[in-house]
């Protein structure tokens, strides 16, 4: 393994990029933004493809080939990012709203009713609102066995994709050893966790249809358009509804751990930062005067926006970008980078870099929002979701269902450490487990209604 690190004539930062070669594949590693859209962003011809070898157990003996986010540019792709693009984009998912609203407000109901388990809560509000808005399946609180069904083969999906977890991923010859042979743990494993994938995959779309045959599935749902018109009227209905399907799935598996580990980040934050807590429900009670917020006040809340981004920043919840793989050889800033190599976008990096953001560490929204004490905003943390043709598809639908949900626990309760027998305040040390995406470890913390008020909004509220 070689680290070549290189400043070049174009005024790169000497850790701008750094290049490893790891049993004859060459991996790069972008570490500025300015590096990272230069390849990704200004060159996404040549970088947009996904590797095609370490995901045999994955892909071939789990199922999961489908998903959009490992799959090749071509037609499949492109098909499946116009699904996303045609019901994710902007103004497609105001009709969402509804959902994320209701669904905020079961979560504010599940917090009063306790508190203790709001890493669970957090898990539920965002898959009812994922499920819903692509399936138009309603789904019960708590315990609900769709739910239960797709997290198992999103668990199962990413458990496969482990890096360095299976050697069949670096000899792909090895899938063909059958699961009775010794030592062919993987196999096993791969036979049930196949199951799980098929049925993310397969489950919740036979409900959509069967609520379009009774012609009861709802309009605010993706599947509607494409089960009603899209897919029937189709010159290959079969291959069309494949391509729908495995989007619809491939929303799920991408979206739910990561707006899950936002949501999470949210109540450390806010634990660890008053000051910001206070801010956010100064701003919410001038603006909705004794309601809770809804997407009326979306333009007239800034500061919760900037709660959004600045969690997106200060714990990315992918810190390390899916990698992109490069299509023909290139050369960058004096550098070959040959065919079939690795980029991957250290977006954790990118989003402390001192250069553009001032003191990284720390959890500051209102370095996005201009001021008299702060003309120059520090730019969004757009990283957050990747780059070039394989940006995140979901990237609206996750900042308004954050937002909405975000806005809704600052309007009615205060989130404050937890304390001790002895009375002292619980610290929380801000622990994540890392791997493909980051999530918070469990903490303590107390989550109170701001008021008796306060709770009485939040039990008028449910209207699901
Ligand atoms: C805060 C929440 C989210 C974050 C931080 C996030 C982040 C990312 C990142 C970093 C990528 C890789 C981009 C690249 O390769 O350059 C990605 C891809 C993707 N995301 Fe998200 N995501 C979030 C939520 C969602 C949601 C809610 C959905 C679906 C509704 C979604 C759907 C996708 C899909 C389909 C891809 C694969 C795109 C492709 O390979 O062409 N994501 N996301």
């Amino acid at each position: 393994m070689s680290l070549p690190t290189r400043s070049t004539d174009g005024g790169a930062k000497s850790s701008d990029i750094v290049r490893i070669n790891v049993l004859g594949t060459n991996i790069v590693v972008t570490n500025t933004l300015e590096a990272s859209a230069d390849l990704l962003d200004k060159r996404s011809l040549i970088y947009s493809n996904r590797p095609t070898h370490g995901l045999t157990m994955m892909r071939d003996l789990c199922g999961f080939d489908w998903a959009v986010a490992f799959a090749q540019p071509g037609k499949y792709w492109r098909e499946q990012r116009k699904v996303y693009q045609r019901e994710y984009h902007p103004q497609a998912i105001k009709r969402y709203r509804r959902t994320e609203t209701q669904a905020a407000h079961t979560f504010l109901h599940n917090l009063l009713a306790s508190p203790e388990d709001f890493f669970r809560h957090t898990r539920y509000v965002l898959g009812q609102v994922l499920i819903y808005s692509a399936y138009g399946v309603k789904t019960k609180n708590h315990d609900d066995p769709l739910i239960a069904t797709v997290e198992h083969g999103v668990e199962a999906a990413v458990a496969a994709m482990s890096p360095g977890q299976f050697l069949v991923d670096i000899l792909p010859i090895m899938k063909y050893i059958p699961a009775w042979f010794p030592g062919a743990e993987f196999q096993r494993k791969a036979k049930v966790w196949r199951k799980s994938v098929h049925k993310l995959l397969h489950v919740p779309f036979t409900l959509a249809k069967n609520l379009q045959d009774a012609s009861e599935l709802p309009d605010d749902c993706a599947a509607k358009s494409f089960l009603a018109d899209v897919i029937p009227s189709s010159a290959d209905p079969t291959y069309m509804e494949y391509v729908v399907r495995s989007a619809l799935a491939g929303a799920y598996s991408a979206g739910t751990d990561t707006t899950v580990s936002v949501l999470q980040s949210f109540f450390l934050a806010m634990t660890l930062y008053p000051d910001v807590q206070k801010e956010a429900q100064r701003e919410i009670d001038s603006v909705c005067r004794g309601r809770l917020p809804d997407f009326s006040d979306y333009d007239a809340l800034p500061y919760v926006h900037a709660i959004v981004k600045e969690i997106l920043r200060w714990n990315p919840a992918v810190p390390l970008n899916i990698v992109h793989a490069s299509a023909q050889d290139d050369v960058y800033r004096g550098y070959c980078i040959p065919k079939g190599s690795l980029v991957v976008a250290n977006i954790w990096a990118i989003l402390h870099d001192p250069a553009v953001y001032a003191d990284p560490e720390s959890f500051c929204p209102s370095r996005f929002l201009r001021s008299d004490t702060n003309p120059t905003p520090e730019p969004d943390p757009d990283a957050a979701y990747g780059f070039g043709r394989r940006i995140c598809a979901g990237q609206y639908l996750a900042h308004e269902m954050l937002w909405i949900t975000i806005a809704s626990v600052v309007a009615a309760f205060d989130i404050v450490k937890a304390k001790d027998e002895a009375g002292r305040e619980i610290v929380p040390p801000g622990e994540y487990h890392y791997g493909f995406m980051q999530l918070p470890k469990p903490f303590r913390c107390e989550i109170r209604p701001r008021s008796v008020e306060h709770e009485k909004l939040v039990l008028g509220a449910v209207d699901l």
